[in-house]
């Protein structure tokens, strides 16, 4: 049995129940009831301010609220309730607590302002949960980095070896993506972080309610501007889950590249055995499903973000039932969220990097002949000769077997004399190259040290 909504003079026989369980939304709504709550307790002083509540009615309503509150700790506090939605859920519990006096609560008020009102409240401290999951990435990342100052691995474009860069520069790379996912957020934040309530169904309250005061007791740093945007927008979970897409991005192609260069194709990067699991049949099988996980999640809280887009797409102003489908892709998307970023900083914490391996594929390969071009165009060679020059040696050397560092100076000079003496140690070690790269955002040592300290501080800052 259904409970009495809260509509019913206008109806003369009651829902179907087919219809009734199909458009219920408290299963997953029940989310929102300790926003619900906190928005409603805030409403209670606001009835209060425009007269229809008196002190003691308030104090009641108020009170009755807080004990709700606590009893929906208990999870199963909603178990065989088949209200509506988490609005309809709440208005019944303070019904059972205070009677008739539960009947002024919703004066002046809608569904759709509260929907949003709870929404925004349940978003604004998820997003702070995010923006804490995220600057503890960037602060595993940081210590990854600094775990391994001076190795250097090969930089990959087109999944080739292309010019060697230091270990950290890599791991920075992350760092500004996962820093920009925090800027992102924290401006989602600030259009999250905005009052809706006052706007009524869709053309304002007629209760004289002071909402710049209702907005500071909850504490919204603004009112919104337009009664039917409220009742139409759904633009800030959408910012959210952008947010939280990119992120999904940033954390994808991180694990993409780790189980890759964990595998026994790469061997540079050891996965600990506590994020890692077995075959049930193959005993000598390591398998980085952590990883494979976060990279897998990508699909649904992608999905979410286009299901919710689609939702969206043609809806005629103000609110429409469809909106109610926002939530569980919104909760999904955040839950995913937050877990793939707890995960990416624990297997971070527990890798190890065999900076041999690196650096020998550096050594056998040759991501040297970007630095020997140069080294002939800073001696005077225009940059296309210089570049044929130096591929000519690359030739030469893949079809004699050779690796760069192998060359001797007279083996250089008698290939061409443009090769001086100077050219050994650029072939002999690919930091020697690196070393130019003092540009800021190069790969310099000494720039990705300092780019390492200012990452820190900025850490601090976010
Ligand atoms: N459960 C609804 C939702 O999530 C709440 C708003 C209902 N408003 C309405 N007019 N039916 O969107």
């Amino acid at each position: 049995m259904m409970q009495e909504k809260l509509y019913g003079g206008r109806f003369e026989v009651g829902q179907d129940k087919y219809f009734e369980k199909f458009s219920e939304s408290l299963h997953f709504d029940k989310r929102l009831i300790e926003a619900d709550i906190q928005g409603s307790q805030a409403f209670a002083r606001a009835l209060e301010s425009v007269g229809i509540l008196n002190a003691d009615e308030r104090a009641r309503i108020v009170a009755a609220f807080e004990e709700i509150q606590l009893e929906a700790k208990n999870p199963a506090y909603f178990d065989g309730a088949s209200d509506e939605d988490v609005h309809s859920f709440v208005i019944r519990q303070l019904k059972i607590k205070t009677g008739a006096l539960a009947d002024k609560i919703h004066t002046g008020r809608s569904r759709n302002e509260q929907v949003s009102l709870d929404t925004r409240l349940w978003l604004r401290s998820t997003i702070e949960t995010t923006i804490f999951a995220t600057k503890n990435l960037l602060a595993e990342i940081l210590q990854l980095a600094n775990k391994y100052p001076h190795a250097a691995i090969p930089g990959y474009t087109h999944m080739r070896r292309a010019q060697a860069v230091l270990w950290p520069h890599y791991l920075l790379a992350y760092f500004e993506m996962f820093a920009r996912d925090m800027e992102r957020l924290q401006q989602v934040h600030a259009r999250t972080n905005v009052l809706p309530l006052g706007s009524g169904a869709l053309a304002g309250s007629a209760f004289p309610f002071d909402r710049p005061s209702i907005a500071r007791d909850l504490g919204f740093a603004a009112t919104t501007r337009n009664s039917m945007d409220v009742s139409a927008d759904r633009d800030f979970v959408l910012d959210y889950m952008h947010a939280a897409n990119l992120i999904m991005l940033h954390l994808s192609r991180l694990a993409e590249d780790w189980i890759l260069y964990s595998s026994e194709e790469f061997r540079w990067l050891e996965l600990s055995d506590a994020v890692t699991s077995g075959s049930s049949l193959m005993p000598q099988k390591k398998n980085p499903d952590s990883l494979e996980l976060i990279r897998g999640k990508c699909g649904r809280v992608f999905g979410a973000y286009s299901a919710l887009f689609v939702t969206m797409k043609g809806l005629p102003l103000t609110y429409n039932r469809d909106m109610q489908e926002d939530k569980e892709q919104l909760f999904d998307s955040a839950d995913q969220t937050i877990s793939c970023l707890n995960m990416t900083a624990i297997v971070a914490r527990n890798l190890t990097l065999n900076p041999e391996i690196p650096e020998q594929a550096c050594a056998e390969s040759w991501v040297v002949a970007t630095d020997i071009a140069e080294a002939l165009s800073r001696a005077g060679l225009p940059f296309h000769q210089a570049h044929k020059l130096a591929g000519r040696l690359v030739l030469h050397g893949i079809k004699s077997g050779k690796n760069p560092a192998s060359f001797t100076a007279e083996e250089l000079q008698t290939f061409d004399p443009q090769f001086t003496a100077d050219f050994v140690p650029i072939l002999k070690d690919p930091r020697h190259g690196m070393k130019t790269r003092v540009v800021s955002g190069g790969t310099a040592p000494q720039t990705v040290a300092a780019a390492l300290l200012e990452a820190q501080a900025r850490l601090e800052q976010l």
